[in-house]
């Protein structure tokens, strides 16, 4: 048996525009991921979280099966197009009292809330203006905080900024894979910086707006680069690649310091972009939340401009519907976290497992596999813990199944089964075991 720490806080993840659906109705504005998911072909079948997981109306109903599984704490996010439809200045009262009666349940349920104020549904008002290409946003996002944080931070005392901005920046205004849809690197950079910016300035609002002891952390996506060979070549462009993916957000965050400043490409948009005091205004961390999927593997290769690298799939290993299954990662991820001997305290905010899940003719869904993945990273973040970096927590992405971005309704993350007719919940066979990983606050690997 692997023993956690005494108050190590185990709980699950899920966001708004995923799970929420009721996507106009009770005032809320729109988001880009409205405008994105109804453009045909941006996402797998045309799919969109019109509906998703029907929360917006089942609220009480998902948290009394967190309340089954005995979680210590729900990690969810706020609908900025909610609570403020334009993006600014007006405010929705039925927004805001949506996730003032779930904060109430949770607490009732004796789950602590840890809110997410940006998981990247941007008000479409907002994006008509540059979006996250425009400096204001990063102020508007800060009214947006002060505003939320006025109405449930006498409950709430975890507030994370964002999620994941370096998806948010890249794969938004880079790729062109998710919203707003754009494919250029300018404006991939200017996103990033604008994004940590605003995590700053949301940091001080609402430290402003919360009386008492207040904790304020970002969740990043981070995995381990590693070179396809040991050629020079490629373990070169590895550490190009960790730049853009990991020290590109890290540095400014936990040191003060940007690696953008050094690349010869982007200096010329970082004089403009970075003004005097912002690094200093982004520094402002109280707890660190990694989100740990995968690695990625890279080789030398003019395929990607800027990092001249590519991706590449080792033959022979595990892979899921979405990512190379690689649990060591885990550990070498908080290890490489734990090197900037950060002064904030760290959590696992995310880790999960797309699988196919079906329900099995006794009405059980069997998905050993999920519980195979688990048990291998959550021994992960266990032998982190042993060597002496002192994670406080792990949450499981997700609770339900949800609509995974420009992936729709295939990619299942759930501990809980959504039949996507019926909207009916079953509570999977990892989701019981992850209860009793809980109960037992241990892991049993030979299980
Ligand atoms: C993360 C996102 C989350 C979900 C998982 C699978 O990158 O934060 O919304 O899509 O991946």
């Amino acid at each position: 048996m692997l023993s956690f720490p005494k108050d190590f806080i185990w709980g699950v993840a899920a966001s708004a525009y995923q799970i929420e659906g009721a996507w106009n109705e009770d005032g809320r504005g729109t988001s880009i991921w409205d405008t994105f998911s109804h453009i045909p072909g941006k996402v797998l079948n045309n799919e969109n979280g019109d509906v998703a997981a029907d929360h917006y109306h089942r609220w009480k109903e998902d948290v009394a099966l967190m309340s089954e599984l005995g979680v210590k704490a729900y990690r969810f996010s706020t609908a900025w197009p909610r609570i403020l439809p334009e993006g600014v200045e007006r405010v929705n009262p039925k927004g805001l009292d949506f996730y003032d009666r779930l904060v109430d349940e949770l607490l009732r349920r004796g789950i602590e809330p840890y809110i997410c104020l940006f998981h990247w549904d941007l008000p479409q008002p907002l994006q008509d203006q540059g979006g996250w290409t425009n400096r204001e946003t990063a102020s508007h996002f800060a009214e947006y905080a002060r505003v939320t944080a006025e109405r449930l931070g006498d409950r709430v005392k975890t507030w994370f900024t964002h999620n994941e901005p370096w998806v948010a920046a890249f794969v938004g205004h880079l790729f062109g894979e998710h919203a707003p849809g754009q494919k250029d690197l300018g404006a991939a950079i200017k996103a990033m910086h604008h994004l940590l910016l605003s995590h700053g300035l949301a940091a001080e609002a609402i430290r402003a707006a919360v009386k008492g002891p207040v904790q304020i952390g970002i969740t990043l996506n981070l995995n381990p680069v590693h070179p396809a060979t040991n050629s020079k070549k490629d373990r070169e462009a590895a550490e190009r690649v960790d730049l853009f993916m990991n020290r590109i957000v890290l540095d400014p965050l936990l040191k003060g310091t940007t690696p953008i400043q050094d690349s010869a490409l982007t200096k010329i948009l970082t004089a403009r972009l970075i003004q005097d005091g912002d690094l200093q205004k982004i520094r402002q961390l109280d707890l660190l939340g990694v989100n740990y999927y995968s690695r990625t593997v890279m080789k030398h290769s003019n395929s990607l401009p800027v990092v001249n690298a590519e991706q590449v799939h080792p033959v022979g290993n595990e892979y899921s519907g979405m990512w190379e299954i690689y649990p060591e990662g885990m550990h070498e991820t908080l290890k490489m976290v734990w090197e900037y001997h950060p002064t904030c305290e760290l959590m696992v905010t995310e880790n999960g497992i797309p699988v196919p899940d079906g329900v099995d003719f006794d009405g059980r869904v069997r998905d050993e596999r999920r519980i195979r993945y688990l048990r291998d990273h959550i021994a992960q973040v266990h032998r982190a813990i042993e060597d002496g970096i002192p994670v406080k927590g792990y949450f499981h992405w997700s609770l339900l199944d949800n609509f995974e971005w420009a992936l729709g309704y295939g990619q299942r993350f759930g501990l809980v089964h959504v039949d996507w007719k019926t909207q009916k919940r079953i509570t999977k066979d990892s989701g019981r075991w992850f209860a009793k990983v809980i109960q037992e606050n241990g892991l049993d690997i030979s299980r």
